[in-house]
């Protein structure tokens, strides 16, 4: 994520130093406290900007930050403590499909604001990212908000370089999935056999990543009694990351059930967060 190419980090950093008066008034629109919720909360430093000019602002909030890796969510609270001993964390290492139940039973009276930054919801396709958003929708009150980051179409190129950096940091990430299986589960891939090839669509929008085998090969993963056989060239579908334009989001919104209040885009209009309410 800090890779040089890798520029929606820097963009979506770039929309909440500029626009957090915006997004606190937002937050606060009818009421004087809310809970900041955020979907996978990682190291938490883009929150960690709003959270920052939030507690400038005297903001009545609690952050809860949920995240499936409890080393993340240590390392989080642990920075939390020493960098803004004033803000209220509530941390809930769970799965975010789990904490959605939980969303529900939340204090009746106190608005949720739900953060889902990163534009993690591209690792979904359009129809789970359809049915996760409708589960957020159907799980939360009137008046909750929620609060998504979109990575937007733009230059093929650009998108293509932030999968494909030059050090060669992104196929070294998609490599260690063999790395873990051989570490893990007994196997014997031989990483030189296999290379990282990442596409984007520009007409879809999909930056799809595989690795694919170079020869054809057999791979023992002994824990689980299995012999995987390779074809030369095959590929192993390894994740999505969806780009969005303003249609789809607007569609995505109200697909399910949510409505579209706005969006906060950077100065390069390569990335987008968008505000959507529960009615
Ligand atoms: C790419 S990081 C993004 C961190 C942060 N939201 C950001 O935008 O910089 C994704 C985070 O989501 C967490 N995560 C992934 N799947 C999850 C799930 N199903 N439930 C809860 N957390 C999840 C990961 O552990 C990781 O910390």
């Amino acid at each position: 994520m800090s890779l040089e190419e890798y520029y929606p980090t820097d963009s979506e950093k770039e929309i909440l130093e500029t626009y957090h008066k915006d997004l606190y008034d937002l937050f606060c629109h009818d009421t004087d406290h809310f809970n900041l919720i955020e979907f996978g909360a990682g190291d938490g430093l883009k929150t960690k900007i709003l959270l920052r000019h939030f507690l400038e602002e005297h903001g009545n909030f609690r952050y809860l930050p949920i995240d499936i890796s409890k080393e993340a969510l240590a390392i989080l609270c642990n920075d939390l403590k020493s960098e803004m001993p004033d803000c209220i964390v509530e941390p809930l290492h769970n799965d975010y499909f789990a904490a959605l139940h939980d969303l529900a039973e939340k204090d009746y009276f106190t608005r949720n604001v739900i953060l889902f930054l990163g534009s993690n919801i591209g690792n979904f396709t359009m129809e789970e990212a359809v049915s996760f958003l409708s589960a957020i929708h159907d799980n939360a009150k009137k008046g909750d908000i929620l609060f998504i980051g979109f990575d937007l179409k733009k230059n093929p190129r650009k998108i293509l370089n932030a999968y494909d950096d030059a050090r060669g940091i992104t196929r070294k990430f998609n490599m260690n999935l063999l790395e873990r299986i051989n570490r893990e589960l007994g196997a014997n891939f031989n990483i030189d056999k296999f290379s990282h090839y990442p596409t984007y669509d520009p007409v879809t929008g999909e930056t799809k990543s595989y690795i694919i085998s170079d020869v054809e090969q057999e791979v023992q993963i002994t824990s689980l009694g299995m012999n995987v056989k390779f074809e030369q060239a095959e590929p192993i579908y390894v994740e999505v990351s969806q780009k969005f334009d303003m249609k789809m989001i607007k569609m995505l919104a109200s697909e399910s059930g949510f409505n579209y209040i706005t969006s906060f885009y950077d100065s390069e209009n390569n990335f987008v967060d968008s505000v959507w309410e529960v009615l």
